[in-house]
Formats: C-alpha cells, sequence, structure tokens
C-alpha cells in the first residue's frame, strides 16, 4: 500500500491531502469562496495568487495532522489537467519541487479521474466497470469506468456545465456564489413544479434527440425570461424559491433521466457521481430513487469529497504509483484533456 501526498489547485480551492491507498490521513482544503463571490465569479488571477499564498501552510498542516514526516511518503501528485493554467502550474510546481527535494516520484493527475475516485474513499465495494455522472462547475459528462484508468465518455453537456447553470441562475436570482449550494438550500422551501422550464435537448439531424448529452443554457435563458417578466409586469417580490425550485428540479430530472438510460442501455448495473453537483441534495435524492426502481446499485462520495479536494488526487496517484506508474518532471499542466487521454500522463 502506498502513501501519497497530492496537491489540487485546479480551480478556486487551495487543497492538499495524504492518503494511504484509499484511507485518508489529512485533507486540508483552502476555499477561496468567499474571495471570489465579490466578483460573482472565479477570477483566475486572483485564484492565481490565494494559491501561492495558501500552498506551503496546506502542505504543512497535511503532514501535521497525518503524523507523517518526508520519509513516509511514497510518491508526490498534482493535478495537472484539465483546469486554470495560472492555477494548475502552482500545485505542478509545488510537487514537483517536493518530489526533486525528497528524491520521490511525481504524479501528475487528470481533475475528473479524481472526481472519480472520491467514490473509492468511501469504504464502498464499488469496483469498475460501472457508470459515473460528473457533473462540476466546468464538466457535465457522462463516464464509462471500464477498468481504475480507463474511461470512455458517452454523454457530455453541449453549453453551459451544470454548475455553471447553477451560478449562473444564482447570480440571476442575486443570491451570492458559488450558486450551487445555495440553490440547493433554497428549494427546499420553494415549489417544485410552480414554474415548467425546459430541460435542454440535443437534435440528432436523422431526426429525434441525442440521448446522453445535455444542454443547459436554454434552461438559464428560460430562467432570466422569467426574471425580466415578473419584474417588469408585477414589479413585485421575486418568488425566489420557487423558481430555485423549479429550476433544481428541471435540471435534475434531466440528469437522472439520462443517467438512468445510459446505464440501461449499456448494460451497466452499477452508478457513481462525482464534482461539485454531485452534493446537490436534489439530485442525490432523485438518482437514489430512479436507480432502486431499475434494480441499480447508486454509490455516491460524502458530500466534502463532491467538491474539490486533494484526497480524490492522492487516491488515484496512489492506483497509478501501485502500478508502477510516474510522470515526467517535464510534463507540463495543460487546460484541457479528455479523460480517456489519463494514461497519456504517465511514462
Ligand atoms: O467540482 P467542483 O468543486 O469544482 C470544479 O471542478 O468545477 O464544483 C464546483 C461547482 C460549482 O459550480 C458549485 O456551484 C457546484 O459545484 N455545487 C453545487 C452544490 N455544491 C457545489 N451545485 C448544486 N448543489 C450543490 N449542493
Ligand atoms: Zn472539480
Amino acid at each position: 500500500m502506498v502513501t501519497i501526498l497530492a496537491i489540487e489547485t485546479s480551480c478556486d480551492d487551495t487543497s492538499v491531502a495524504i492518503v494511504n491507498d484509499k484511507k485518508i490521513c489529512s485533507n486540508v482544503v483552502a476555499s477561496q469562496n468567499e474571495l471570489h463571490s465579490h466578483y460573482g465569479g472565479i477570477v483566475p488571477e486572483v485564484a492565481s495568487r490565494e494559491h501561492l499564498l495558501h500552498i506551503n501552510y496546506c502542505i504543512e498542516k497535511s503532514l501535521q495532522i497525518a503524523k507523517l514526516n518526508w520519509n513516509e511518503i511514497d510518491g508526490i501528485a498534482a493535478t495537472v489537467a484539465p483546469g486554470l493554467v495560472g492555477a494548475l502550474i502552482i500545485g505542478e510546481t509545488a510537487a514537483k519541487t517536493l518530489s526533486m527535494i525528497h528524491d520521490k516520484p511525481f504524479l501528475g493527475i487528470h481533475h475528473l479521474e479524481g472526481h472519480i475516485y472520491a467514490n473509492y474513499l468511501c469504504k464502498t465495494d464499488l469496483e469498475p466497470p460501472f457508470l459515473c455522472l460528473l457533473v462540476s462547475g466546468g464538466h457535465t459528462s457522462l463516464i464509462h469506468v471500464k477498468d481504475y484508468e480507463f474511461y470512455e465518455e458517452l454523454g457530455k453537456t453541449r453549453d453551459d456545465a451544470a454548475g455553471e447553470a447553477f451560478d449562473k441562475v444564482a447570480r440571476l436570482l442575486d443570491l451570492g456564489y458559488p450558486g450551487g449550494p445555495i440553490i440547493d438550500k433554497l428549494a427546499t422551501t420553494g415549489n417544485p413544479k410552480k414554474f415548467n422550464l425546459p430541460e435542454g435537448r440535443i437534435s440528432l439531424p436523422q431526426g429525434g434527440y441525442h440521448p446522453y448529452d445535455s444542454s443547459f443554457s436554454g434552461l438559464k435563458t428560460a430562467v432570466l425570461r422569467l426574471v425580466e417578466k415578473f419584474k417588469k409586469e408585477q414589479n413585485s417580490l421575486l418568488p425566489v424559491a420557487d423558481i430555485a425550485a423549479s429550476f433544481q428540479e428541471t435540471i435534475v430530472r434531466s440528469l437522472t433521466k439520462k443517467t438512468i438510460k445510459c446505464a440501461i442501455d449499456h448494460n451497466i448495473d452499477r452508478i457513481a457521481i462525482g464534482g461539485g453537483v454531485a452534493a446537490n441534495s436534489g439530485l442525490r435524492n432523485h438518482l437514489t430513487k430512479a436507480a432502486k426502481k431499475h434494480n441499480l446499485k447508486f454509490y455516491c462520495p460524502p458530500f466534502d469529497l463532491c467538491t474539490d479536494n486533494a484526497a480524490m488526487i492522492a487516491c488515484a496517484a496512489a492506483n497509478h504509483l501501485a502500478k508502477g506508474r510516474r510522470s515526467s518532471w517535464s510534463l507540463q499542466v495543460q487546460s484541457r484533456l479528455k479523460i480517456s487521454e489519463t494514461m497519456k500522463l504517465y511514462q
């Protein structure tokens, strides 16, 4: 069993974790949410500067909490793709430097592979093959996890990611950033059937609709029109909770339908989820019920392992290192990289 120290700085959270195989020894997360909330979204330059300010403290703290020293660490990992390049570079440079100083293997990790690995960190019997619905601020994909490192993307969003839609709708409703958790909470007090909003569908040239691909930009525009209508016609208080609940219901219904259909069509009997939107209570409830109805097994990581964290990155790195893989020190960060290309990161 290998022990990995991993660094995650792909977006706006600085995180450092130590994981022994699938056991979390420490998982330190320094969130930048409050800072970016002033701008209503992530400002990449600000995110990079913050990573730089917090990374050394997070590394020290993760060793302290795990009660481990450098001799007890077998490998050092960092998220290298996909993500904000300026932010990724901070974690990558720190990890490579530590790997040189302490003479340990360096492993570059695919961020989305990390989100999938969050599912292995929770003492479950989950093993590939399974279908993973990956829903974050930057991605919405249905991924067939064929083995621990072999992936096929079966569905994706054609425009906004699910988390992006939550964040944009929250901004329209003046709710703050990040929008997902705020809408999730507010939705519990609203009527999800109050407004009939459109589920985005992708037309196919031969007729009909794509069974697994999503589109959320139309839904976002429908919420915008609704808000404008209320402001213009009624000039009264916006029914914010009902709009939040109806929006969440629409997005969750669409994701659930596509996930279940994809699993059944591909004869996959296990479904997992990952990414920040996987923390959404509506999505977890819908998927739990739908999976039960169709006799599929459903797995979901605890809330704190859905959003960005380095424990999931360390868990993925532990698998790669245990199988004798390592990355070159000349490996560069990449803003985009398909999950099916994960193995390109290793020598
Ligand atoms: O995975 P993540 O932490 O970062 C990325 O890799 O993008 O996901 C962040 C996204 C944000 O868009 C945030 O609004 C959304 O996840 N999110 C949620 C919830 N918690 C976080 N969306 C819906 N419901 C939630 N409870
Ligand atoms: Zn993420």
